[in-house]
């Protein structure tokens, strides 16, 4: 069988599509775990309902219409706060463990700060978190997933460090108020990506531009929140909630574009992945020494009266180092990286010195920068074992979009059903051939929703749903029907 595997991994890795080509029946644990993802300002709507303040994204999107594709916003979403139960229904309906959704900042803590706590907002999280309960499912809380509330932005946003202690007074409600409830903690989603709303490459809210520098302040103090979360939990609930704190960074996988860029795909995933994952992952601690070096003052690279990478001291790079329980991964797909200055976005790409782009072969999603690569999902886990040992890794999102236009197209999804496949299989190999700790993973997303920039156009959904009709029916695509099979039996 391991013979199999070697020879089937070696033809994988050598087709240009990087797909996988074997179909033996493949199994997961009966402990392995899996469920679905969303997040509030994709799904919620009611943005300004029953006290909730406003967002980052609330009053960019409000400002700039003609900042999404169909300069539509999530006012309204997928209306979700108003229809948790037919949510909570569905994700029964696919037999998954656990329901990964984020808690709205503002939607708690109207002003950002504990000055006023909305009750009705932690009502409704809390009729959510029930709701799960009684039907089997586990919750899993992501704290935040890029709605920052706005007050707070009048104050500098993530780009002040100061941030960093609200958002522990916030974490610290939440782990008060549903701690007893809810054993799955994520701090942040995606901090590359949300500070590159602070870096001016992308219109990402709150849509600061500050290139080469925002960006970099934005993690900084996002790493000192995370860790004042996860001290937080350690020091006063761990004991009685018997919970986990995790963060979540996302990844592409970085394939050399030729021989002569290995060198380009390694400080592109350090840039990219490891200027979070080090801090807190690695034994040293602290952002990987080659973006030290690269965007340091005084560097080779330039010369800068202050770095623009803000530098940790000893003692806070002691008090990030090993803040998580688990590390939270979400993947889509790979690029490729090469030697040059002239990266695309983000800016951090820039500094790394890598040019990324991908193959034109390599097949297409309804997403720009998403193609199908689920041979890179299998590279990308063994480099973050090797980087940081065996941290145990929860897949937290991985999924697929298109832009079908008619119903039939949208649920007869077989472009999802075959990504699906192709991507658990690779994690199964990485998994049970390779050995990396990988013990749960996460679909995106459970309905179709607010995809960002993006907006309604493009579906990553699970379970379709009618933007234009207010009944906003959520019905099952094929895909969900196969991944909630594959819930059920573990087999692939
Ligand atoms: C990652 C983000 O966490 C999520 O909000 C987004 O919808 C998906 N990627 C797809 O782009």
């Amino acid at each position: 069988r391991a013979l199999i595997f070697v020879a089937v991994v070696a033809f994988a890795t050598a087709t240009p599509t990087l797909r996988s080509e074997d179909n033996e029946e493949l199994r997961f644990d009966d402990n392995f775990l899996f469920g679905v993802a969303s997040a509030a300002y994709q799904i919620e709507g009611a943005w300004n309902e029953d006290g909730k303040g406003e967002s980052i994204w609330d009053h960019m999107l409000h400002e700039h219409p003609e900042y999404t594709e169909d300069r539509q916003n999530g006012d309204v979403a997928a209306d979700s706060y108003h229809r948790y139960r037919d949510d909570v229904k569905i994700v029964k309906e696919m037999n998954m463990d656990f329901y990964r959704f984020s808690i709205s900042w503002p939607r708690i803590l109207p002003n950002g700060d504990l000055s006023l706590i909305n009750a009705k907002g932690v009502e409704y999280y809390n009729n959510l978190i029930d709701e799960l309960l009684a039907n089997g499912i586990e919750p899993m809380v992501t704290m935040f997933h890029w709605d920052l509330p706005y007050a707070l932005q009048e104050l500098g946003g993530w780009a002040n460090r100061h941030i960093a202690t609200y958002f522990r007074d916030y974490a610290d409600l939440l782990f008060k108020t549903y701690g007893n409830k809810v054993k799955w903690w994520i701090t942040l989603n995606e901090p590359q990506s949300f500070c590159r709303g602070y870096s001016g490459d992308h219109f990402l809210a709150p849509g600061v531009e500050h290139p080469g520098v925002g960006e970099y302040l934005c993690g900084h103090t996002a790493l000192l929140a995370h860790a004042h979360a996860y001290h937080l939990y350690e020091e006063t609930y761990r004991a009685k909630q018997k919970g986990e704190v995790g963060i979540t960074l996302n990844s592409f996988w970085y394939t050399p574009k030729t021989e002569n860029d290995k060198n380009a795909a390694e400080r592109a995933i350090q840039f990219w992945l490891g200027w979070f994952a080090n801090p807190v992952f690695s034994k040293e601690g602290n952002y990987p020494q080659v973006m030290r070096e690269r965007v340091a003052a005084n560097s080779a690279k330039e010369k800068l009266r202050r770095s623009r990478l803000p530098v940790f001291t000893q003692e806070e790079i002691n008090y990030i180092k090993g803040t998580a329980d688990f590390f939270g991964l979400n993947h889509y797909t790979t690029n490729y990286a090469e030697e040059g200055e002239e990266g695309k976005t983000p800016s951090a790409d820039r500094d790394a010195g890598a040019i990324i782009t991908q193959n034109a072969s390599w097949p297409s999603s309804g997403s720009d920068w998403l193609k199908v690569t689920p041979t890179g999902f299998r590279d990308l886990l063994n480099w973050i074992r090797n980087a940081y040992g065996d941290v145990r890794i929860i897949i937290t999102e991985n999924g697929f979009s298109d832009r079908n236009t008619t119903v039939d197209g949208i649920l007869l999804d077989d472009g999802r059903v075959t990504y699906f496949e192709e991507y658990l299989r690779e994690m199964h190999k990485a998994i049970y051939t390779d050995g990396v700790k990988v013990f749960g993973y996460t679909a995106w997303t459970l309905i179709d929703n607010f995809e960002w920039l993006h907006s309604y156009q493009e579906r990553f959904g699970l379970y379709y749903v009618n933007f234009s009709d207010p009944s906003l029916t959520r019905s099952a695509k094929k895909s969900s029907i196969y991944l909630g099979e594959i819930a059920l039996t573990h087999v692939v």
